[in-house]
């Protein structure tokens, strides 16, 4: 089990700060709010959340001991590029996770991950000013342990674990370690060079791609087909031969999630 206090992975600078906590709100939350004055790499992680929060909106639901909550501060990462960092950290996440099991792992736009057309990792990126600096909380909500009961109980048809889709026993630790490596590396060339050079293998293990997705803005539903993914982090999807660019909103791709 993971332990309370600093921790070292086999990381250099993220997740060298690493805070334990048996119980928290939201391991986002805690570092949008104390975040100012920890250091760049801090990665927090709780045995459970009681107000785990997801995109749109949405809440993240909790088990103990069979996920990992995680989350990791990023300072001094240059604005223009901070909206791609979404798509950075499914792009880590995919290539811890494929890794770890031996298995393929793919991203559904903007950044969960799923394994064979279950979502097992959710992420939320988050934006905070302060003062003149600003940083970035990067959360990710990986399935590790839970079996298909759990989703069933919780009326989650549409999500699975790293256990239940690969049938692989992995430590919570084991998972937090390797999704830090991939981002630590991955984050080397982004601060540099922008998502750009790592779009090719986010674009690899993007399912949206030529597929027909229904794309949610506000009270509109449009269904079109996804012609490309951007570094910007955008998606341009097809309407009728009218091409536009997506920048956020919920979206469905056809196959995945009981979209048919
Ligand atoms: C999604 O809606 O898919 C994103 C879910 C993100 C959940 C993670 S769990 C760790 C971190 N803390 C939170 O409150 N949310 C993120």
């Amino acid at each position: 089990m993971l332990q309370t206090g600093t921790k070292r992975f086999r990381t250099h600078i993220l997740g060298q700060n690493c805070l334990y906590f048996k119980e928290l709100d939201s391991t986002n939350t805690y570092l949008k709010e104390h975040g100012g004055s920890l250091a760049h790499g801090t990665t927090v992680i709780a045995g459970r959340q009681t107000q785990g929060r997801g995109r749109l909106g949405r809440a993240w639901s909790s088990d103990e001991h069979t996920a990992l909550y995680m989350s990791v501060l990023l300072k001094n990462i240059p604005q223009p590029i901070s909206q791609s960092l979404p798509s950075l950290c499914g792009l880590a996440t995919v290539k811890a996770l494929e890794k770890l099991t031996g298995r393929e792992f793919l991203i559904k736009w903007p950044n969960d991950v799923i394994c064979l057309e279950k979502k097992v990792v959710g992420i939320l990126c988050e934006g905070r000013l302060c003062g003149e600096q600003s940083y970035y909380v990067c959360g990710i909500g990986v399935n590790v342990l839970q079996d298909r009961a759990f989703f069933a109980r919780n009326g989650l048809d549409h999500g699975g674990s790293i256990l239940t889709q690969t049938h692989r026993v992995k430590t919570l630790e084991a998972v937090a370690e390797s999704i830090l490596i991939e981002l630590e590396a991955l984050l080397d060339v982004f601060v540099q060079e922008g998502f750009t050079p790592l779009l090719p293998a986010y674009k690899r293990h993007c399912v949206n791609i030529g597929r027909e997705v229904r794309v949610i803005t506000g009270e509109t539903e449009q269904h079109g087909i996804c012609v490309d993914v951007c570094a910007d982090g955008s998606m341009l999807v097809d309407f009728c031969g009218q091409t536009k660019k997506i920048c956020a909103g919920e979206t469905s791709v056809r196959g995945f999630y009981g979209y048919v």
